[in-house]
Order: structure tokens, then C-alpha cells, then sequence
């Protein structure tokens, strides 16, 4: 069967496709897929590998009734409507795990550039604006016995804790929909209320999904609850930040400083005001950005669709509903 990719992937998902007897089509494009664009593709094949912001929504499903099995090549998503993907009957899967240790160590790589204002500081050796040694001058802060607390206590922030906990034995509280015990047991890590959180945390680190709820969640009035030493890091979702709200609270001091892997849009405009400001480091969207994690997502990609082009039901299947549908 034929399965449609909307990127280059990693040639270990694509062996693995061959392998089991499927052919496929890249895009090779440099620009976004457009939605019609997409649709058309879909039409001469039976699944679909989607790397990237293409929306999966009641326009795409109904009209791709070919489709039988679909896999998202990230962890996240929030850019599938998962009612209508029941509604027409089609499983969807993601690629979690394996890219844990990767988005893990983006996020601390964020921490511990802000705390020492690594990109602020980096910008002025390309300014010309070094200058001579002042000791006053350029100070961070250190991060050793500092209150770790992350929203959202899954796989990736209790990766994040972990490392946090072993290299700078910090406290990690946590908010979650849910209690995760066995996360407080290993890392001796506190369950707090959402305000409890913003209070005590001297370092704030996103790992929820994007939802209804978390968009556009930490807005000014959450910022103005934070502590004045306070970094902030997103890793999970830009939507789940209101950007102006966050340079307003660095232009204030209300927090110290803040550490993005994801903005809203992506990509951010080379003009954002936040590139400019110091103690405010910006990446990308390179979370699950290594050899490793991407080799991995692309051979859990191809396994969810092998699986589901076989009838089985796809491994990490993020709609397990819509096989009891059947
Ligand atoms: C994910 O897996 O959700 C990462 O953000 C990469 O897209």
C-alpha cells in the first residue's frame, strides 16, 4: 500500500515502510503543505505520515475517506481534531518516549542559558559591546537548591526533574491534572495547586499538552503571580503563552527571565522584541531535534502505520476509542 509523508524523514522509518511492502511518496517542498494540497496527495494513498502544522481537522477527514491509518511524527497533538478523526472512523498515531531524553535536555539547556543569560551575553561579543571586566556586571543567578516547577508532570518533565534533581539537587514541585506518585516517590517531588506553583517555583518548565484549557494560560495576571527571580520555560507549545504578556512581564521585572523553544507563530518574526531582550533565550523548535529521537519517531511512525495498514490496532494509538467504535 502507499502512505503519503508530508517531509523528508529519516531514512530508518522509510527502510522499515519498504521493508514491510509499502511504497510512499515525500514532500519535498520547501514551503507548508496547504491544505488542498494535502487533500489531493492523500487521494492516491491509503495512510498518512504527518511531520509538521498541517491541521488534521472535519475538512481533512471528510475528504480523505481513503485513509486507514494516519501517525503524527511528534508526541504532541493538539493539531488533530480527534472527535471528527472518530467521527470518520480513522486511528491516529504519535510518537511519545522516544524522544524524552531529547526534549528533556532542551528545556534544561534553556534553564541554564537564561540563569546565566548565555544568548544576551553572546550577543554582545557580536556587538562589539564585550568591553573591559567589571565585576558587578553580567551576573546570573545559580540554579543549585532552587525550586524546580513543572506544569505538566509526564514523561518529558519528569525527564526534566530528574536531571534538575541530579545535577542541582533542586526541589521539584509539580501541577497536573492528575497526581503522579510515582514521580513524587522517585523524585521526592510535591504535588502544589496551580497557584502554589506560581508562588514557590524558581523555575517554571511547560510540559502539558496543548488544550482548551492551558491555551494562552500563562497570561499577565499568572506572570504577576510569579516570583521577581522567576525563569519561565516552554518547551510544550507556544499557543500556551500570550507573548505580549511575557514581554511585559520581563520589561517589568515581574519574572527574570524566560527560556522558548516554541512561539506563536513559528517561526518568530527575526524582529520579535524578545530576541533583543537579555535573559531571554530563544531556539527554534529543535525540542526532539537529535539523530537519536528523530530516527526513533520515524520508525514509531512507520510501526503505527504498518500496524494500522494491516488492520491491527496502531501501538500508540492516541484515539483508542475509535476501535471500540467498531
Ligand atoms: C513533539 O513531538 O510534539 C515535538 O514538539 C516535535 O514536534
Amino acid at each position: 500500500m502507499k502512505v503519503y509523508i508530508t517531509r523528508i524523514i529519516p531514512e530508518a522509518g522509510l527502510q522499515r515502510l519498504r521493508e514491510a511492502g509499502h511504497g510512499y511518496t515525500l514532500y519535498e517542498g520547501d514551503g507548508e503543505l496547504r491544505p488542498e494540497a494535502l487533500l489531493e496527495a492523500c487521494s492516491g494513498h491509503d495512510a498518512l505520515i504527518s511531520a509538521g502544522p498541517n491541521k488534521l481537522n472535519e475538512a481533512f477527514f471528510a475528504g480523505t475517506k481513503n485513509l486507514k491509518a494516519v501517525s503524527l511524527l511528534s508526541a504532541g497533538f493538539d493539531n488533530v481534531d480527534i472527535a471528527a478523526a472518530n467521527r470518520h472512523g480513522v486511528p491516529i498515531g504519535h510518537t511519545p518516549e522516544v524522544l524524552n531524553h531529547a526534549a528533556a535536555d532542551t528545556a534544561f539547556l534553556l534553564m541554564l542559558a537564561v540563569s546565566r543569560n548565555a544568548f544576551g551575553n553572546y550577543r554582545r561579543i557580536l556587538e562589539g559591546t564585550w568591553g573591559f571586566f567589571r565585576p558587578t556586571a553580567n551576573l546570573g543567578q545559580e540554579l543549585h537548591g532552587k525550586t524546580l516547577g513543572i506544569f505538566g508532570m509526564g514523561r518529558i518533565g519528569s525527564e526534566l526533574g530528574r536531571l534538575c534533581k541530579a545535577a542541582y539537587g533542586m526541589q521539584i514541585i509539580y501541577h497536573n491534572r492528575r497526581r503522579n506518585v510515582e514521580v513524587e516517590s522517585a523524585l521526592a517531588a510535591q504535588y502544589v495547586s496551580f497557584d502554589e506553583l506560581l508562588a514557590q517555583s524558581d523555575v517554571i518548565s511547560l510540559h502539558a499538552n496543548l488544550s482548551d484549557e492551558t491555551r494562552g494560560l500563562f497570561n499577565a495576571a499568572v506572570f504577576s503571580k510569579m516570583k521577581p527571580g522567576a525563569i519561565f520555560i516552554n518547551t510544550a507549545r507556544g499557543p500556551m503563552h500570550n507573548e505580549q504578556d511575557l514581554i511585559k512581564a520581563l520589561e517589568n521585572e515581574w519574572i527574570w527571565g524566560a527560556g522558548l523553544d516554541v512561539t506563536n507563530p513559528e517561526p518568530m518574526s527575526p524582529d520579535n522584541p524578545l530576541l533583543q531582550m537579555n535573559r531571554v533565550c530563544v531556539l527554534p523548535h529543535i525540542g526532539s531535534a537529535t539523530a537519536e529521537a528523530r530516527d526513533a519517531m520515524a520508525l514509531r511512525a512507520a510501526d503505527n502505520i504498518i500496524a494500522g495498514l494491516n488492520g491491527a490496532r496502531i501501538p500508540f494509538v492516541i484515539n483508542p476509542e475509535v476501535y471500540a467504535a467498531e
